[in-house]
């Protein structure tokens, strides 16, 4: 038997951040223990630096298969190690799109010779029926777009939402029911109206601040009508990249079973900046009052996600009209070294950032990861806080090649460890593809 490791830092634990130590166990990948007297042969000793759990992000779309040349399931992990992210939860838009049991098997068994760190496949869903039953008995976690969005997998009405959730039930699905809330029918009628307004707030204008609570509303009254039916849900309700005051108001002002995520780019961006069609996304970028009312939600926790929505688009495309760009940019390997540099700075408290960004992910996820506890995946990395650096898009990962973020402040990971093994070390990559594992939900719901 392999020695365990013993790991020295200023570490997160339950006990808040403090010197101490914790082992893990090179065999089964996971944390023994933790405490400031461990003893081992090997002491990995990382001074005053943080050591954190890896971050789990729940949204990213990695175009494979389908359009490897915007990402592929290599470069897109690769990136997520890059940022510190150990797992990824991988969008259904891809193409084919994975609407059915047959692509979602295909589609896993492609990925999981390509992937750098843990990762888990979402379902996606048209319209309910057998082929939405048959794909509800194997997926973790589904996402439901109320509205078109790039590579539409739409749900055909929101009408079908009641059908669908029994769907849900009759197949015993116990996993994560993720929401894209962008109504159609406000989009129509606002696209009418400001069919050539231009920009970026022309954009916002089509997709407007009313389309995102519209479809939080419909959703809810599905949501409400369907409990009154048929009793307590089996599956959890995520409503996705929430990007407006309106409806962070409705999510956190009473108490709600409803988990909600923000991405970095609805709290630092508006559509005021000068990013023209790189800020094209949906739902959009909006006017500032929005972005500053998600971060100071996010700094006060109370956002219980943070995800990056990562959706690359190559900069021929993005060079384009906003009008005429597709929608969607890279974010997941800037999304916590952002973060990380509020919290040098001493803006945010990194137990918020941790909470939001591997805590309560593993948990909706069902994740024995997360924290840095006995019997959990030894999932970690090391940050320096002094090293607060400027995002360069020369120096990422994705295959996008640029970043809307460019030129703001991050922290990027010294190091970064999956399931006991090293995937960055001392800032360069050195895990390999397959190395990372489909992230297998310990059942509860
Ligand atoms: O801007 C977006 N881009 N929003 C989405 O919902 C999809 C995503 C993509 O896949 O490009
Ligand atoms: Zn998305």
């Amino acid at each position: 038997m392999r020695h365990p490791v013993v790991v020295q830092g200023r570490i997160l634990t339950s006990a808040g951040l403090r010197q101490t130590r914790f082992a893990h166990d090179p065999e089964t990948g996971r944390i023994t223990a933790v405490g400031d007297h461990l003893v081992g042969d090997t002491v990995e000793d990382h001074g005053g630096l943080v050591v954190v759990p890896g971050a789990i992000d729940i949204h990213v779309h990695f175009r494979d298969p389908g359009h490897p040349h915007k990402e592929d399931f290599a470069s897109g992990t690769l990136s997520a190690a890059y940022g510190g992210v150990t797992t990824v939860f991988d969008m259904p838009n891809t193409d084919p799109a994975t609407t059915s049991l047959e692509a979602y098997e295909a589609k896993r068994r492609d990925v999981a010779t390509k992937a750098h760190v843990d990762w888990g496949l979402y379902g996606g869903i048209t319209a309910p029926g057998e082929r939405l039953r048959r794909l509800a008995a194997v997926v973790p976690s589904f996402k439901v777009y109320l509205g078109e969005s790039t590579g539409c997998v739409t749900l055909e009405e929101i009408g079908m939402l009641p059908e669908v959730f029994a769907d849900l039930r009759e197949a015993g699905f116990r996993g994560l029911f993720a929401v894209h809330a962008e109504d159609r029918h406000t989009m129509a009628a606002a696209a009418l109206r400001h069919h050539d307004t231009p920009g970026l707030p022309g954009h916002d204008a089509r997709r407007p601040v009313e389309a995102e609570t519209a479809a939080f509303d419909a959703l809810h009254e599905a949501l409400v009508a369907d409990e009154a039916a048929h009793g307590a849900r089996p599956f959890r309700v995520h409503i996705a990249h929430t990007s407006t005051a309106d409806l962070l108001q409705r999510l956190t002002g009473e108490a709600s079973d409803v988990t909600f995520g923000v991405t970095p780019h609805h709290m630092f961006l508006d559509h005021s900046l000068p990013l023209g069609a790189r800020g094209r996304v949906n739902p959009p970028l909006r006017a500032p009052r929005h972005a500053d009312a998600l971060l100071d939600a996010f700094l006060s926790d109370r956002v219980p996600v943070l995800e990056s929505d990562h959706a690359p688009h190559t900069v021929a495309e993005k060079e384009k009209e906003v009008l005429d760009a597709p929608s969607g940019l890279p974010g997941v390997e800037t999304m916590v070294p952002l973060m990380m540099a509020r919290v040098a700075r001493g803006t945010l408290p990194l137990a918020t950032l941790v909470a939001a960004a591997s805590t309560r992910p593993a948990g909706l996820m069902g994740l024995n990861k997360g924290r840095i506890a006995p019997g959990l995946d030894a999932d970690y990395a090391v940050y320096d806080l002094g090293a607060v650096e400027r995002v360069d898009a020369a120096r990422l990962h994705s295959k996008a090649g640029w970043s809307p973020f460019r030129g703001m402040e991050a922290v990027f990971p010294r190091h970064v460890v999956l399931r006991g093994q090293a995937v960055v070390t001392d800032g360069v990559a050195v895990g390999r593809p397959g190395l990372g594992q489909e992230a297998v939900a310990k059942g509860v719901a």
